[in-house]
Formats: C-alpha cells, sequence, structure tokens
C-alpha cells in the first residue's frame, strides 16, 4: 500500500485522501487553511459532502488518514503528492494558478526523496510541465528526482465519494509512462477503466469534458427558449431525444442553468486559452452567453407576471448551485437574488445548507426557516435549486401562505397542471404555461 499526501482539502483533496484511505493507502491530507484542519482533527467536516463524515471517521480511526498543515510532516515518506488546490477564474478569465505554484514551490523546498506528483486540480494546458520547471528551478539542479503526472477529477458535487469510487473512467497523462502506471496501481481496488495518455492531452480532456456537459446544458435551454415560444414541452423534448443512444438522457434538465465552482470557471479558462492562441471560441462563447440568460429570462418571467419587482417580496427556495451540496460558487440563486433586490423587491430565502454562506454573500438575504415561512406573505415563490425537500412541497399550505399567487419553478419539478388547477400562476422554464 502506497504513502500519499494530498494537497488541499476542499471537495475534491479531502474526497481524493479519504477514498485512497479507504483503499488501504496511507494518507496525509495537507492544507494551510488552520481553521480546516483544526476541524477536520476533531471530525468535524469543513464541507457539507453527504457520506463523506462516516468513511473519515472509519480511516482516520484505522490510522490510515490523517490532516496536517506541515508539509514537512505531509510529504515525510510521501510516494505520491497530490495537488488538489483551487483554481478560481482570474479577472482575465484564465486560471488563477497562484496557489498551483504555491504548493509546487513548498513542495520543491520540502523534498528529500524522490516522489511523484500528481496534478489532480483541473489547470490550463501546459502546467505539468510548467509545475516541472518550478520545481527544477527551485532546488539549482539539486532536486531528488521526480516526476509529474496529470490525474484530472470528473467527481460531482454532492455525489462526490460514489463519484470517485466508482469513477467512468481514470484519465493519466504524463511524459513518464512508468510513472503514470505507478498511479494506475493506486486506483487498482476501483476497476475502473484507465487511460493513460500524455500530459498535455490529459489535461485538455478535463476542459473539454466540462465544456461538453456545459454545452449540453445551454443547448437544451436554448431548446426550452424556442419551446415557450412555439407551446412545445421542454421536459418530453429531452425525453424523447435521451432515448436515442447517441445522444442519451443526462445533462439535459433546462431551467436556470449551469453554476458551481467548476463549469463556469472551465468553460472561461478554456475559451481565454484558446483566445490567447489565436483561436475564436464562438460556441463556447455562445454557451456562456445562453447560460446568464436563463438567469435574467427568470426574473423577467416574475416580474412581468406582478407588473414590476420594486416593493414586491419573493420568497426563494434552494441557494447552493445544485441540490445535496452548501456550495454558492456562481449558484443561479444567488445572481437571481442579486437581480431581484437590485430591482427593488424583498428577498426571503431557504436552503437546507447553504444558508450562512449566501448570507455572508448578500447580507440583505432574508433567511427563513423552512419552505413554507419562505412562502410566508410573497408576492411570488421561486424554485431555484431543486433539493429533494421541495419537490413534494403541501401547496395548500403554501397558497395560504402567500400573499400573491405566482409560481416560477426553475428546475421544472413540480406538476404546472397542478398547481394551475389550484389556483397559482405557474411558469416553468420551457414547459406550456397552463390556462394560456
Ligand atoms: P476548494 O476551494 O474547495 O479547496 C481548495 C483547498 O486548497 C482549500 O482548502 C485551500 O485552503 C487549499 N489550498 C490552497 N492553496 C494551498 C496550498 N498552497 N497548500 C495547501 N493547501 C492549499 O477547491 P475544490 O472545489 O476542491 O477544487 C480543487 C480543484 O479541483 C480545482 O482545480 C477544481 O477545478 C478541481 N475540481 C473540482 C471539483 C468539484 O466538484 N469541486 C471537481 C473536479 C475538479
Ligand atoms: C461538474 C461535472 O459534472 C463533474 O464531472 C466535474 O468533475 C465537476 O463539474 C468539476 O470539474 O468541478 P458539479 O459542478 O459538481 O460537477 O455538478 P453538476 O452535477 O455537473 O452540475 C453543474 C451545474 O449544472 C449545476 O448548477 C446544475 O444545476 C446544472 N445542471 C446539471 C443543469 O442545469 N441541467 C442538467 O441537466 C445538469
Amino acid at each position: 500500500m502506497a504513502k500519499i499526501c494530498v494537497i488541499g482539502t476542499g471537495y475534491v483533496g479531502l474526497v481524493t485522501g479519504t477514498c485512497f484511505s479507504d483503499m488501504g493507502h496511507r494518507v496525509t491530507c495537507l492544507d494551510i487553511n488552520e481553521k480546516r484542519i483544526e476541524k477536520l482533527n476533531n471530525g468535524i467536516m469543513p464541507i457539507y459532502e453527504p457520506g463523506l463524515k462516516q468513511i473519515v471517521d472509519q480511516n482516520v480511526d484505522a490510522g490510515r488518514l490523517n490532516f496536517t498543515t506541515s508539509y514537512q510532516e505531509a510529504l515525510k515518506d510521501a510516494e505520491f503528492a497530490f495537488i488538489a488546490v483551487g483554481t478560481p477564474s482570474s479577472v482575465d478569465g484564465d486560471a488563477d494558478m497562484q496557489y498551483v505554484k504555491m504548493a509546487a514551490e513548498t513542495i520543491a523546498s520540502h523534498l528529500d526523496h524522490p516522489i511523484i506528483i500528481v496534478n489532480k486540480s483541473t489547470v490550463p494546458v501546459g502546467t505539468g510541465d510548467w509545475v516541472s520547471e518550478i520545481i527544477k528551478d527551485m532546488n539549482g539542479g539539486t532536486t531528488p528526482p521526480f516526476c509529474v503526472v496529470s490525474n484530472p477529477e470528473f467527481l460531482r458535487e454532492g455525489s462526490a465519494v460514489n463519484d470517485f469510487m466508482e469513477p467512468d473512467r481514470v484519465v493519466l497523462g504524463s511524459t513518464n509512462r512508468e510513472a503514470a502506471e505507478k498511479v494506475a496501481d493506486l486506483y487498482e481496488a476501483l476497476r475502473a477503466p484507465i487511460m493513460i495518455t500524455d500530459l498535455r492531452t490529459a489535461e485538455m480532456i478535463k476542459y473539454a469534458s466540462n465544456a461538453f456537459l456545459a454545452t449540453r446544458i445551454s443547448f437544451i435551454n436554448e431548446i426550452a427558449n424556442i419551446c415557450e415560444s412555439l407551446g412545445a414541452d421542454v421536459k418530453e423534448v429531452a425525453r424523447g431525444m435521451g432515448m436515442d443512444k447517441r445522444i442519451g438522457p443526462s445533462f439535459l434538465d433546462a431551467g436556470l442553468g449551469w453554476g458551481g465552482s467548476c463549469f463556469p470557471k472551465d468553460v472561461k479558462a478554456l475559451a481565454h486559452m484558446a483566445e490567447t492562441r489565436g483561436s475564436h471560441p464562438q460556441l463556447l462563447q455562445a454557451v456562456m452567453d445562453i447560460n446568464q440568460n436563463q438567469r435574467k429570462r427568470a426574473v423577467q418571467k416574475v416580474e412581468k407576471a406582478l407588473g414590476g419587482l420594486k416593493g414586491k417580496t419573493i420568497g426563494l427556495l434552494g441557494l447552493s448551485f445544485k441540490p445535496n451540496t452548501d456550495d454558492t460558487r456562481d449558484a443561479p440563486a444567488l445572481d437571481i437574488a442579486r437581480m431581484l433586490l437590485e430591482s427593488g423587491a424583498v428577498v426571503q430565502a431557504f436552503d437546507p445548507q447553504a444558508m450562512e454562506v449566501s448570507k455572508k454573500e448578500i447580507p440583505q438575504l432574508q433567511l427563513r426557516k423552512n419552505p413554507y415561512e419562505t412562502a410566508e406573505a410573497v408576492d411570488a415563490l421561486i424554485l431555484a435549486t431543486e433539493w429533494n425537500e421541495f419537490k413534494s412541497l403541501d401547496f395548500e399550505r403554501i397558497k395560504a401562505n402567500m400573499k400573491g399567487n405566482v409560481i416560477l419553478d426553475g428546475r421544472n419539478i413540480w406538476d404546472g397542471t397542478e398547481l394551475y388547477e389550484m389556483g397559482f400562476t405557474y411558469f416553468g422554464m420551457g414547459v406550456p404555461q397552463p390556462g394560456e
């Protein structure tokens, strides 16, 4: 069994380290965020990810998993160092590489034995070579032997542990086949298809995959908008399309579009990479424009139905960028809340996991304890994130609580006809409006 150090204990690093320890490897997870490590050492998860706490606890108890802020301690005897730090968007739209740079430099300054450095962060094409240069340069030619392998991660928040443990594929890229094979061995227990390729191709596979998934969603949202103008139902259209094996059913849910910590920054970064190399990424640009527009369309629908937003009270169900996570990075819900507030509305909101962080971002949000309180005295209710607990609400109670009767179902999860028959004015995204 291998000795692994994982740098960064966010959604990817913590899940990666924990899952490797669960496969029997000895793992030290490291972060520069002292509070995060203190929490982990006290058995408190710094993020909400279903199922994660239980497997962290099991592996800590088994002595295979521990947490530290010390690079020296984490790298001691480590055969592999996984870099899983953040790569957010910079102001220009390219990936901000300061955390990767810092991690690479700190690894270099502590390196006293041969090691394989594995890039798990989503990084621009060419980063593997850049990290190698950083490490060589730091030590003026005295660095012990090391190799860089790219191993992009494809997990989704909310189902991260399962996605890691049952991947569709493991992608590895390196100029050194032997090093890539050693990383492949770490995954042996998963019995997943493993693809070994060159460094740059592996880095590109990650961006191309995220951009393709984002494209599918923007495509179906464009179809949704066309459906609206022609009286067709995008849910049925997606169902019919998805039955074609060449198309498949996933990532065809129309609605408020994609948010999160990755699609927005990765599509932008890919477009930026293209532009800096003289390509014109027309499709990616359209994919981003359509996505941004969905949020505006949702607000415009409510504005039109209420005859303006100034002085109106709107209830917002869901704040995280998708269900089963507390992550609000680029969440459609928060953008919608901002637009409503800017138009003079009052916004009261509820989310099962993302209230505190949302309030920090938008202090004017008035937080409520449950969906029914969120509907209290509102002119309109907007569903922004399709948490399971929002799927079968008591709409008689909602109706009795609301002042108005407008519902915008931003994720098409409710039965519009049923709600219309109860007296609501129902709007979905790309579905026929009952009663029209
Ligand atoms: P995150 O922001 O949740 O966590 C990053 C962690 O790295 C933070 O805890 C931070 O303190 C730590 N860190 C920053 N600099 C450090 C340093 N020099 N040394 C040690 N720790 C440091 O990020 P995330 O969502 O886990 O994403 C990490 C990377 O994985 C990104 O490149 C992202 O694009 C990619 N990715 C994310 C997901 C996802 O679902 N979140 C999925 C696949 C890939
Ligand atoms: C996404 C990818 O699915 C992962 O493979 C990838 O590893 C990850 O990004 C990453 O690189 O970080 P994630 O952002 O966690 O995962 O969540 P998704 O389930 O992909 O959803 C992304 C966004 O698209 C959400 O806002 C969701 O509401 C939206 N979405 C998804 C739709 O609007 N329609 C759909 O049909 C599917």
